[in-house]
């Protein structure tokens, strides 16, 4: 954060009595005369998440580095998938393991937790890794999504923040997400959680306790983040999966140096810059990729393109029409070559699409064809085939739905218009194309709008 200058450009501004803050995103080495203390586990590490996929590197490397005993929360415990395959190994490189099924927002469970550590083996550091998806743009985020999302949040780290205030620790470490700092599409209440982590971290640190809040880009090895397809998603937008080793080696260097509120990514900034600055600047990493080129604006021009184009075909090639545009940009969406193609009737599911990707490509095909596609689209026309044929659907059933309309639907329209004025009942054809809006002005006796113009 540093002074303000131009204000009118920014668009994360904190006002503080000691001035007008922004928000930067910069590289962090470390200074030349950096003097690290190196931390190590000692006593009990509690790790929530413990038996998901961060979780479970994390307390790996914390058993090989020595840690005498770890408490792992899950909210499925021992009943986790490869629980025990868990324990057997942490306990193969020496730590003693406790594995405890109980949900991290709760604070009596966490409490009973807690409370079954070994007196010989007392809480000493502290690793907040539980957390879930359930993408949603922010302008769509259902109360219970939200509520999900942030339960393992912002609603688990309430009570941990008890225990660090009555334990002395060495580390209290807040896995936060690097979607929460980065533009990215859908994820609303994911973004919002995780950045309640970073903010918490420094008051935390202010108060004397050892936090710090990581915000991890991608981790390969399973977990959020850990499918092929979502690997190459991300990739098309400059960011690549770090291995486990990496990502550990990073925490290793933010614990050693004191740090309170880091990313950990590995972004290539010059790929995500063409990403990040699609739409419009972003100054918080202006000085990471610059403010790029933006696009001319598109919204007016480019809709009723397609619209225009559409209307001079007929049906089976508006169909086709629409089919190349949703299977090129499901392409897109995938990260694929320009030359690659996806298969018309391959399911969205196959192909690895999951929710964030889901929202993209609703997106991408809003903007378009000027539809407000609906989110749950891709799940209920889930090929591209069908999705094209649901697009059609729904640009038929606009008032007005091509810029220039076809003569026979000009004329039909045209027929009906003067019906309408005359109160004559319409000829059974022109009935069979009638959209359901022309019907229902028809029978209130409403005058047709003018061809062309939507409502
Ligand atoms: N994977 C990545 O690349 C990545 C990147 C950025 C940030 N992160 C962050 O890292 C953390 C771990 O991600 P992951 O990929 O390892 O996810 P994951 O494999 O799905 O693991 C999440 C773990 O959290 C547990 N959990 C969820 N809600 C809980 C609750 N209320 N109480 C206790 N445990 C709970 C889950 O177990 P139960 O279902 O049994 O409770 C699971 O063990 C998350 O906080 C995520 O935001 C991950």
């Amino acid at each position: 954060m540093r002074g303000a200058r131009r204000p009118g450009d920014e668009d994360q501004v904190a006002v503080r009595g000691t001035g007008v803050l922004l928000r930067r995103l910069k590289r962090a080495p470390l200074p030349d005369d950096a003097q690290p203390a190196p931390w190590r586990p000692e006593g009990t590490t509690l790790v929530t998440g413990g038996t998901g996929a961060l979780g479970s590197h994390v307390a790996r490397w914390l058993a090989y580095h020595g840690a005498p005993h770890l408490l792992l929360v899950s909210r499925r415990g021992a009943n986790a998938p490869g629980a025990a395959e868990l324990v057997a190994d942490f306990e193969g490189l020496g730590s003693s393991v406790t594995l405890a099924a109980c949900d991290a927002a709760d604070r009596d469970a966490l409490t009973r937790a807690v409370d079954s550590i070994p007196a010989e083996h007392p809480l000493t550091a502290v690793m907040h890794t539980a957390g879930i998806v359930d993408d949603a743009p922010v302008n769509e985020v259902a109360a219970g999504q939200l509520e999900r999302v942030l339960r393992p949040k912002s609603g688990a780290v309430s009570h941990l923040c008890e225990l660090a205030a009555a334990h002395d620790l060495s580390a209290f470490v807040l896995f936060s997400s690097a979607g929460s700092l980065l533009p990215n599409v859908g994820q609303g209440a994911y973004a919002a959680g995780n950045a309640y982590l970073s903010a918490l971290a420094a008051n935390l640190r202010a108060e004397g306790i050892p936090a710090l809040s990581v915000a991890w880009g991608a981790w390969s090895g399973g977990g959020m983040a850990g499918k092929e397809e979502f690997a190459k998603f991300i990739s098309h937008r400059g960011m690549d999966l770090m291995t486990p080793h990496l990502a550990a080696t990073a925490l290793q260097q933010a614990l050693d140096h004191g740090d309170t509120d880091v990313m950990v990514a590995n972004v290539d900034w010059a790929r995500a810059g063409k990403h990040l600055n699609a739409i419009r600047p972003h100054p918080m990493v202006s000085e990471l990729v610059g403010t790029g080129p933006i696009p001319a604006a598109t919204t007016t021009t480019e809709q009723p393109a397609l619209l225009t184009r559409l209307s001079a075909l007929t049906p089976q090639q508006r169909l086709d029409a629409l089919l190349d545009l949703v299977c090129a940009e499901v392409s897109t969406v995938l990260g694929y070559a320009r030359t690659e193609r996806v298969a018309p009737d391959q399911a969205f599911r196959d192909l690895g699409f999951d929710s964030v990707m889901g929202i993209e490509l609703r997106n991408r095909l809003n903007k378009a064809t000027g539809l407000r596609v609906s989110p749950t689209a891709i799940f209920d026309h889930p090929t591209s085939e069908a999705l094209a044929r649901h697009l059609l659907d729904e640009l038929v059933a606009e008032p007005a739905p091509f810029t220039e309309p076809d003569r026979e639907t000009a004329s039909s329209a045209a027929a009906t218009a003067s019906q309408a004025a005359r109160h004559e009942p319409p000829a059974a054809s022109q009935i069979d194309s009638m959209s359901i809006e022309e019907m229902i002005r028809m029978a209130r006796g409403d005058r047709p709008d003018p061809v062309g113009e939507s409502e």
